[in-house]
């Protein structure tokens, strides 16, 4: 039975079904680094290598009917980068933007970037702006871009815009709701990750989708993110879709 988990509560629609295929896909993209000191390169050459393997993902993706595909693309942590590394992955965003939008936005794509917006370089959250306004019609796959995305920061934002409200007198504190919570995250809106997938062999998180995250299912492959390709997302769906997920029931066999 191939039974998605309802929008809202995020639980499976009819009690012990088995979702099979994710309806959202969220990426740590790691490795790049390695990827490239491995073959005597310097870093930044994983990360060219790395917007390939992203763009081949964001079509795979698409063409096998996944709904939303978020990725991890720089961290709030990340600044603590070498500032030419750092350099280099903000010219890198900005390319991709600038080189990819028209053909993303043909491709029916809807972009959302998460993440905070008050410390960027103008120039970049203009283009950021301008590629989610363009393409906030289109119906085809979600692609939600985390930029300078750190998921403590969110739901620091998360509290201080629910804050807000109260302060107002627009919310009472005994109306504050799982719901009300996740609607003032950066992804409100958006279904929770069915599965996250990280690459090069590292096992956390990294500050990604914290509470999002919650119900998850996980799969850590040892390819640095530029070896990323259709073989290995084919990969973590087919081990996706053995899984049974219990949101905290029991499995379907015991109902
Ligand atoms: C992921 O690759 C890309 C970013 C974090 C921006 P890394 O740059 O972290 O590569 P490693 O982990 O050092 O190999
Ligand atoms: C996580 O990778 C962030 C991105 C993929 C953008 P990192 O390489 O920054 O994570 P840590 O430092 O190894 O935990
Ligand atoms: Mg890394």
């Amino acid at each position: 039975m191939n039974v998605r988990p309802d929008r809202k509560t995020h639980l499976p629609v009819a009690e012990g079904a088995v979702a099979r295929f994710p309806r959202h896909v969220a990426l740590i993209m790691d490795g790049n680094g390695r990827w490239a000191t491995a073959r005597g390169l310097p870093r930044t050459e994983g990360h060219r290598q790395g917007l390939e393997a992203l763009r081949r993902t964001i079509r795979y993706a698409g063409k096998i009917g996944i709904e939303v595909v978020t990725v991890f693309s720089f961290s709030s942590e990340n600044w603590r980068r070498p500032e030419t590394e750092v350099t280099f992955l903000m010219g890198l965003l900005r390319r991709f933007v600038q080189r990819d939008l028209s053909e993303l936005h043909e491709a029916n794509v809807r972009i959302r970037v998460i993440g905070e917006r008050s410390n960027l370089e103008p120039g970049i959250l203009k283009l950021l702006e301008e590629a989610e306004e363009l393409t906030v019609s289109n119906t085809g796959l979600e692609l939600v871009i985390a930029f300078n995305y750190g998921a403590r920061s969110e739901l620091v934002r998360s509290i201080q815009r629910i804050s807000a409200k109260v302060q107002s007198g627009e919310l009472r504190i005994d109306q504050i709701s799982e719901d009300s919570v996740s609607e003032a995250l950066d992804t409100g809106g958006l279904p929770d990750p069915d599965l996250i997938i990280r690459t090069s062999g590292e096992m956390r998180l990294s500050n990604f989708l914290l509470w999002q995250a919650a119900y998850s299912e996980f799969f850590f492959s040892d390819r640095y993110w530029p070896d990323f390709d259709e073989t290995a997302f084919d990969e973590a769906i087919a081990s996706y879709s053995d899984r049974e997920r219990r949101f905290g029931g029991l499995d379907s066999g015991s109902l």
